[in-house]
This record gives C-alpha cells, sequence and structure tokens, in this order.
C-alpha cells in the first residue's frame, strides 16, 4: 500500500489553526486541497492566509516564486461539502466534540466515493468512538498533527477499533510522503505523546505541591540537570494552563480516573483564577510589563571537600567520580559496596536520588539525576531537617567544585529529574505491553513531539536495567496511592535477564 497519489485532492474541514497547517503540509507536498469551514467566508481567508504564509516561504527561500504560484492555484475553498465529492482524503480540524465530528463525517460519508480515506486529527476524543457512527469505520484513522504542522514533524496515526490494517499504512505512507515523520499507534487516551508527557508536568507540579521548590528552581533543574528544553512551569504557561490542564483532565477520565494521570490542584487553581499564562498576562509566572522573573535558588559558594569516599561506582552518576578527579578532589574507593553514594569527611553521605526521603538515614544529602552530569550546568540537592549543616555544605561545595550552580530543595524523595524520569520511563513500558505502539515509535514521538533530549527506551537504557523500578518502588512504598506503582511491564523489564527478556517461554 502506497502514499496518496499527488494528483489525488486532498479536503481539510475545519480551516483553524491546525486546519490551516495541514492543508499547508499537503499543499506544499503537491496536492489539489480544497478547505471547508462551517462558518461561511472562513476558507477564504484561510486560503489567504495560507497564500500569505507561502509568501514568506518564498522569502526565505524555501519555495521558489514558481512553486508558490503553482501550490495557490491547487488550494480552493470549498462552499459545501458536496464539493470535497472527488477527494481521495478528508482530514478533519474541527471543533473538539464527540458529537460535532460524528455528525460530520456521517455527511462526508454520503458524499465521497467508497475508497476516500477519512482522518480526524483530534487529540483527545477516541478514534473509534468518532468511527464508530461511520457505516465503513475501516477507511477511518486518526491523523494527529502537533502544532505548528508545518513546522512540527511528528504525526500519530492511530488506528480505531474498526480501522482496517490498509487505510492505517496509507495514511502513514501518506505522511511520510508529505515528509514528516509517522509513528503508529492504538487508539488510546492521549495517543503516544499526551499519555506518555503527563508525568513531566505533574511530578513538577507535585514537587511544588509538597513545598519541595518553588517554580523557577523545578525549571531550572529539569532544563539544566535534566536537559529539557523548558521546565514544566514556563512550558504550561507556553501552551496555556487551560489547554494543558484539560487534556490532563481529559486522560484521567478516560483512563477512569486512573489515579496515575490525577490532575495537579495547583494547576486547577490557576486555571480557575483567570492565570492561563503567557496569553493572560500570568500563569505560573507574570508576563506583564514591568514583572520580575523570579530566579532559581542557587547556593552561596561552599568550601569543597578534600576528599570522598566513593561505596560503589554511582550508577548512573558514574561520570561524576573522573569528574571529582579532575577537580583536584581526592576520590578514596571503597569497592566492597556496590552502592550510589559518596561518603563525605563529615561523615555524611551523599546518594544519588533513590525515591527514599533523606529524614529515613542520619545525615544524608541526595542529589538528583542529571541526564549529563559533566553537561549539567546545576545539580539539585535535597536534604531534610536531620542532615548536618557540615554534610551540606560540603556536598554543596564539592558541585560548585565540578562548576555546577547548586539548588537545595526540601526532603522530597525522588526529587525533581530522577521521579519524572522514571516515571516517563514506566508509561512507555506499560504502554509497549498494552499493544499502544513500539519502543521505537515511542522514542521518536517523545523526542520530536515534546523535544525530549532522549526517548524513554534509550534514557532507560542509559540508566541501567531495574533503575526506574527501583525508584518507583521506593516511592511507592513512601505514597501508597498508587500514583507511583511501577507497572508490570516495567517489573518484568527489571527482573528479565537479557538472555530470557523477549522469550516466551
Ligand atoms: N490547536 C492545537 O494545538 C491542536 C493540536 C493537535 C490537534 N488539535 C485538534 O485539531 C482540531 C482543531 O483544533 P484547532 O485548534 O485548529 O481549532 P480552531 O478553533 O482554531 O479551528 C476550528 C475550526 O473548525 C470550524 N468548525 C467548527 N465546527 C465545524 C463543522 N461542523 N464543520 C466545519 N467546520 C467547523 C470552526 O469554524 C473553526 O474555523 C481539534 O480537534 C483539536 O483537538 C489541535
Amino acid at each position: 500500500m502506497t502514499a496518496l497519489d499527488l494528483s489525488s485532492p486532498v479536503a481539510v474541514v475545519g480551516t483553524g489553526t491546525m486546519g490551516q497547517g495541514i492543508a499547508q503540509v499537503a499543499l506544499v507536498a503537491g496536492h489539489p486541497v480544497r478547505l471547508h469551514d462551517a462558518v461561511p467566508g472562513r476558507a477564504a481567508e484561510a486560503a489567504a492566509a495560507i497564500g500569505a504564509r507561502l509568501d514568506r516561504l518564498v522569502e526565505k527561500d524555501r519555495l521558489t516564486g514558481a512553486e508558490r504560484d503553482a501550490a495557490r492555484a491547487r488550494l480552493k475553498p470549498a462552499e459545501s461539502i458536496a464539493d470535497l465529492a472527488d477527494c481521495a482524503l478528508v482530514v478533519e480540524a474541527v471543533l473538539e466534540r464527540l458529537d460535532v465530528k460524528q455528525q460530520l463525517f456521517r455527511e462526508l460519508e454520503d458524499v465521497v466515493a467508497d475508497d476516500c480515506l477519512l482522518a480526524t486529527n483530534t487529540s483527545s476524543l477516541s478514534v473509534s468512538a468518532i468511527g464508530g457512527a461511520l457505516r465503513n469505520p475501516g477507511r477511518f484513522v486518526g491523523l494527529h498533527f502537533f502544532n505548528p504542522a508545518p513546522l512540527l514533524p511528528l504525526v500519530e496515526v492511530v488506528s480505531g477499533f474498526g480501522t482496517d490494517v490498509t487505510s492505517a499504512t496509507r495514511a502513514y505512507e501518506t505522511a511520510r510522503a508529505w515528509g514528516k515523520t509517522p509513528v503508529a499507534c492504538a487508539d488510546t487516551p492521549g495517543f503516544i505523546v499526551n499519555r506518555i508527557a503527563r508525568p513531566f508536568y505533574a511530578e513538577a507540579f507535585a514537587v511544588y505541591e509538597s513545598q519541595g521548590a518553588d517554580p523557577a528552581t523545578i525549571d531550572a533543574v529539569l532544563r539544566e540537570s535534566g536537559g529539557f528544553k523548558m521546565g514544566a512551569f514556563e512550558l504550561t504557561d507556553l501552551i496555556g494552563q487551560d489547554v494543558n490542564e484539560s487534556v490532563t483532565h481529559s486522560v484521567w477520565q478516560s483512563f477512569f480516573q486512573d489515579v496515575r494521570f490525577t490532575p495537579s490542584l495547583a494547576q486547577r487553581r490557576l486555571v480557575e483564577s483567570g492565570r492561563l499564562g503567557r496569553k493572560s498576562g500570568q500563569g505560573w509566572y507574570d508576563y506583564r510589563d514591568g514583572a520580575d522573573r523570579p530566579e532559581p535558588h542557587t547556593a552561596e559558594p561552599a568550601q569543597p571537600p578534600a576528599y570522598v569516599v566513593a561505596e560503589g561506582g554511582l550508577g548512573p552518576a558514574a561520570d561524576l567520580l573522573p569528574m571529582i578527579r579532575e577537580a583536584g578532589i581526592e576520590v578514596r574507593d571503597e569497592d566492597e559496596d556496590n552502592g550510589t553514594r559518596l561518603v563525605l569527611p563529615s561523615g555524611g553521605q551523599l546518594v544519588l536520588a533513590d525515591g527514599q526521603t533523606s529524614v529515613e538515614f542520619r545525615d544524608v544529602v541526595y542529589f538528583d539525576l542529571a541526564l549529563d552530569y559533566r553537561k549539567a550546568t546545576r545539580v539539585a540537592l535535597s536534604a531534610s531537617q536531620d542532615t548536618s549543616p557540615r554534610t551540606l555544605a560540603e556536598a554543596t561545595g564539592l558541585f560548585q567544585a565540578l562548576g555546577k550552580k547548586v539548588s537545595v530543595i526540601g526532603d522530597v524523595p525522588g526529587m525533581i529529574v530522577a521521579r519524572a524520569v522514571a516515571r516517563i520511563v514506566d508509561l512507555a513500558y506499560d504502554a509497549v505491553a498494552k499493544g499502544v505502539a513500539t519502543e521505537e515509535d515511542i522514542d521518536t514521538a517523545m523526542r520530536l513531539g515534546v523535544n525530549y533530549p532522549l526517548g524513554p527506551f534509550e534514557w532507560s537504557r542509559r540508566l541501567g536495567r531495574g533503575w526506574a523500578y527501583a525508584l518507583l518502588d521506593d516511592l511507592h512504598l513512601r505514597d501508597p496511592s498508587g500514583r507511583y506503582a511501577p507497572s508490570l511491564a516495567l517489573y518484568r523489564h527489571a527482573y528479565a535477564t537479557d538472555k530470557g527478556e523477549g522469550s516466551t517461554s
């Protein structure tokens, strides 16, 4: 099954933000494109807006003048649904309401040919539910583009309950022919990206709600240590708190209020108060003229320790040992323990975040996971009231000697980056086990859809088998609500031997 022929007309119904972007993609790929909108005149306005965008592509040398003129000639507003009769693909991008979409597809089915592919760009409705209204749901598929569609490469190709394999393949190949990177996924709440990304926001909000740290500090740690392009607070301010919360709410409801997807009360209050982010002038941060941007917590300079005792190789933080030596600090090895801790001259311990709290131990400082300790510019430390000031000062001085800024947060088990990554990894293993998508497609989707520095499986392989499971198991013990309960899939992965994994016996 191949992509649609470029001579086949493509229709886009609903010519708002997404419809215009999708139409531009199909048009630039070479198809004749018809635009239809329920509001009279809006399709013509959309055609003019797309034409103006093509002009800008010419100015940027991404399109020749002749290509632009040809594309413009292929773009036509359609007054009625009946004008879409000869289209080979209709992509719907109307209001996000099940009854509206079902009604539209019923009308379309009466007009288009039997082999016309029908696609929805829904981000939160069930593809099976929309397709269920059709006489032939076999030709119905989800084609989930990301905003702005002309720029973002990812397209989730969603197969509903009734979708034929040939239709899904055709949609997949067509998206690829349009220069996109398609990933195949089953029809589940949030598809791939909006399902697996939930903990990135939820855990940051949870740290804030537990008084562990303020938004500016959490964002700085996610960026500078976790390697994420933006922190959860600044990113949701950009997306819109109402939009982000509604996705979280819809995924949570669709999973029958699964506690792993519980929305945040703090975000609810923010939305209720009208602080929707940049678009309303205030969200987690204040964007009004003259408003100050709060600084992340950064510790004052402290004296580095003269030496540390390494008990074990530090696991995912192993890079720290040569870095400490390079900084001129002696590392005394004590190899009898396979642990992930450093003992400081104070007698206190410095331990990689593991899902336990520092109050459980006599004198412990936790440090957060970094994507790459060499490249990280900031590292978070967590201490409890039982941590001695000397241990905290030595831990602070140690990371400062490695050129890092240090943010001291409260006694938060799993800290900031570690707990978010562990939960993302868990949801990814769970999704594969439930047939949502392949490991490769999930990694691709998370890198391209939300810009993660690594896909969850790449990250998990780096961290080592069992790391995410152990952290979540510890967190689950301390918060037995079920929110942190590791999935059976992650458990299986943690305990499978390399030989046994993948075998069915
Ligand atoms: N905005 C995003 O970031 C984004 C990303 C991915 C998917 N989506 C999904 O894309 C769809 C459209 O979102 P949007 O942001 O472009 O919305 P939008 O409000 O910008 O545009 C919707 C358009 O659909 C038209 N419309 C409404 N009902 C119609 C009908 N029955 N027939 C024809 N036209 C109709 C409206 O007049 C409007 O022009 C939604 O399903 C949304 O969930 C949005």
